[in-house]
């Protein structure tokens, strides 16, 4: 198959060298040119890449018709209206910017160079995410209340310009907006309240841990909660959790590479009249048993999914077969509902969305 997107990558960092990765493995895709303030890292850019000191050099290339921007955060605007003016397509790394005033004046200069425009939020294609979004959509825990996702781990460490706000640092903007970019995508109906707490445990100048409640139209309350610095004695430890309670079951999912069941009763519990069951307290009923045989387990649903997606995504609209799967509208959205957590955090007070 002839390749047909053209690609280079602003910014060669950890992220920049992850995508040189995943095009090697695409057929549609040449990686044509890396640019870094730093040398050094040239040394990872694979054979036959052009090599560039500057932005405005690898833009100035014809060769290219998409960049990638993968610069610290604070960056990413000044790096989307230059790669506009260039004439290039675009697909920035996540967090888009560093509020939403920032995302309006991208969303304007790509519309008036007409380019095409996207955002790296590839965890829309995170398998655990997928399993706990086919539990939603096939409605396989029945009317679903609450969805808890959480992610914990690494000991504490934050590193490099992660550490400073002014350059966009911090757990909300890394992985905060990941998370939330999930539940925004999977429950698509409007957000009424936002309310959350955001500390900074053992980093002093960015958050380091957030549990944030978001209220939906459709009774959902989905609560998110990540937290650094939840120690434990394993090497590398890192833990994801889904669960998502509905009225016919709920469906425990753990891991990026989830394991877990759905949880159900053999039938309906209704409220039970008659016996009441005595304790030392007095009567009581909560949390009691199930009988034997009422409670049921099923396989999680099976899916398909990896991050190469987001690129086969791409290239499906670039060749006009589908359209891009993450809209600027949609992240403009994402840093209003990051927005709404900080002032919610600030305040401790539940803030009316939408
Ligand atoms: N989608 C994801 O899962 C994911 C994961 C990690 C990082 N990211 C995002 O990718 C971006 C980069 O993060 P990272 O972890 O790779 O950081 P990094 O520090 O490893 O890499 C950034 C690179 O940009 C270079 N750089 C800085 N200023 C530059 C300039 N003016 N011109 C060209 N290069 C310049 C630096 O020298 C560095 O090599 C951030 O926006 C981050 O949020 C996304």
């Amino acid at each position: 198959m002839a390749k047909q997107l053209n690609l280079g990558i602003i910014g060669f960092g950890f992220m920049g060298q992850t995508h040189a990765e995943t095009i090697k493995g695409l057929d549609y895709a040449n990686l044509k040119a890396v640019c870094d303030t730093n040398e050094a890292q040239f040394v990872y850019a694979p054979d036959g890449v052009a090599t560039y000191v500057s932005a405005d050099e690898l833009l100035a290339d014809e060769t290219i018709d998409t960049v990638i921007i993968a610069v610290p955060n604070l960056l990413h605007l000044k790096m989307v209206v230059k790669s506009a003016k260039a004439h290039k397509d675009i697909i920035c790394e996540k967090p888009l910017a560093m509020n939403s005033e920032e995302v309006k004046e991208m969303m304007a200069v790509t519309k008036e160079e007409n380019v095409r425009f996207t955002i790296h939020h590839q965890r829309r294609w995170d398998h655990d995410y997928r399993v706990a979004k086919e539990v939603y959509d096939q409605k396989l825990v029945g009317d679903i209340y609450t969805i808890k996702s959480s992610l914990y781990g690494f000991n504490g460490n934050m590193h490099d310009w992660h550490i400073y706000p002014e350059l966009g640092g911090g757990m909300l903007y890394d992985w905060g907006v990941h998370l939330i970019d999930q539940i925004l995508w999977m429950i698509p109906t409007k957000l009424q309240t936002v309310y959350a707490d955001v500390r900074n445990v053992i980093n002093e100048k960015v958050d380091d841990y957030f549990n944030i409640q978001l209220y939906f139209e459709n009774g959902i309350n989905a609560q998110i909660e990540l937290g650094t610095y939840f120690l434990n004695s394993s090497e590398n430890w890192f833990e994801r959790h889904w669960f998502i309670g509905g009225n016919e079951g709920s469906a425990k999912i753990d891991g990026f590479n989830p394991k877990g069941e759905i949880t159900r009763t053999s039938e309906l519990l209704g409220n039970v009249p008659g016996q009441i069951t005595m304790t030392h307290a007095g009567p009581t009923r909560s949390f009691g048993p199930a009988p034997e045989g009422r409670i049921l387990t099923e396989a999680l649903p099976e899916v398909d999914v990896s991050h190469r997606m987001f690129f086969d995504n791409y290239y499906a609209a670039v060749s006009g077969k589908e359209e891009l799967t993450i809209q600027p509208e949609e992240i403009l959205r994402l840093m209003q509902v990051v927005e709404a957590i900080r002032t919610s955090a600030k305040y401790h007070q539940s803030i009316h969305f939408e």
